[in-house]
């Protein structure tokens, strides 16, 4: 059954009435650019066909919420300070951060919450929770908050009340996508550019099946890395900065800052010359910029592992293979592959088989996705 309909139906079972509103929010898939975008980078994510749904109706309080996949969140008043712990802080922190934004938000709400998307696999699972409550909230109380401020007081929510420093490619890729189109978003200026997927490309989702969290994981590390590196630079974010000025800058090419900001600001530029090859059809070139972030991010930026390596080694062999690369923030999670339309079947058989032999102990989950429009209140 679709999130949407499951919904439904057990807020129906719960609550015996019909929901009041239903929002859903899509997962992304990061095409190339990763680990920009907290740089003020480039990032080209697409908004996937897995969704997280929200069937809810007011109430006069508290919030009481259930998802199918975690259970009873602990109940939570709108008007006041969210709770710290479990799945629910990411709705309850949303409703608070949109209050302290300003927007007069005061419905408390009976809900419940039904996802397709996979969680901790890098398909931005927290983005598309955050999403699909910041449409809701703003929907039962008219507030007119459009979708890039959504995204962005969504990025702060998971700051605040996920303890993950992220940038905000996942909020915007969520809130933004468009049905048949990857987004360049220049995470500086927030311009986005819609680029068409040519029906020739299939994009396939490569899940690992190892799980990863992001709060535990070294992701703040890296951020705080990065930081550093462009302190060491003088320049505002690695965005500003060039090859050149590396070499400038650092000696020993070893060093840890050093081989950071080289995936960074390397990284910038395939994601330049992915939009154009992307738009230009050139698929050889997509398959060996693909390539070279992954290198980069496993050998430079260090957030690859033994099971993203496989995964991309098994889908490199596999029939249509076009590219690979590991996807999202990487240690553990998915790989992202684009592959020749007519192929998918036999990619993702010899993929799934080729890494299990490598693999034994992982189970591996592969998914041919399509691109979509961003969360939004359906009814
Ligand atoms: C996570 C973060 C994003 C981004 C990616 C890596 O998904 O939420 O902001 O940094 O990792 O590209």
């Amino acid at each position: 059954m679709q999130p949407i309909d499951e919904a439904r139906k057990l807020f129906e079972d719960r609550f015996g009435s019909c929901p009041e509103a239903i929002s859903i929010a899509p997962g992304r898939i990061n095409l190339i650019g990763e680990h920009t975008d907290y740089s003020d980078g480039f990032v080209f994510p697409v908004a996937i066909d897995r969704h997280i749904a929200v069937a809810a109706s007011a109430t006069d309080g508290p919030s009481e919420l259930f998802s199918s996949e975690f259970g009873e969140s602990t109940p939570f008043d709108v008007g006041q300070e969210s709770p710290k712990e479990g799945w629910g802080r990411y709705a309850a922190g949303m409703a608070w951060t949109m209050r302290r934004a300003g927007l007069p938000l005061s419905t408390n709400i009976q809900a419940v919450v039904c996802s397709d998307l996979p969680t901790a696999s890098g398909v931005s699972s927290s983005a598309a929770l955050e999403l699909a409550f910041a449409v809701l909230w703003n929907h039962l109380d008219s507030l007119g908050a459009d979708a890039k401020r959504l995204a962005l007081l969504a990025q702060e929510c998971e700051h605040v009340h996920a303890g993950v420093q992220c940038g905000v490619m996942d909020q915007l890729a969520c809130a933004l996508g468009r049905a048949g189109h990857a987004m360049f978003i220049d995470t500086r200026t927030l311009d986005v550019t819609y680029a068409k997927i040519p029906a020739a490309i299939e994009i396939v989702l490569c899940d690992t099946g190892s799980r990863r969290d992001l709060g535990s994981a070294p992701y703040n590390e890296r951020r705080e890395s990065c930081t550093a590196a462009s302190q060491a630079l003088g320049v505002k974010a690695l965005r500003d900065a060039s090859l050149s000025d590396l070499n400038g800058t650092w000696t020993d090419r070893g060093s840890v800052l050093y081989r950071r900001a080289h995936h960074v600001v390397s990284e910038n530029e395939r994601c330049k010359q992915f939009l154009d090859a992307l738009s230009e059809n050139r698929l050889d070139q997509l398959g060996a910029i693909m390539a070279a972030s992954h290198e980069s991010l496993r050998s430079d930026f260090e957030v690859s592992s033994d099971g993203l390596n496989a995964m991309v080694e098994a889908a490199r062999r596999s029939a249509g293979c076009i590219g690979v690369r590991l996807t999202g923030a990487g240690f553990g999670g998915a790989c992202v592959a684009l592959v020749q339309a007519n192929q998918v079947k036999p990619f993702v058989t010899q993929t799934e088989d080729e890494f299990r032999v490598t693999e034994p102990n992982l189970n591996p989950n592969l998914l041919v996705c399509q691109a979509v429009d961003g969360a939004r209140v359906i009814g």
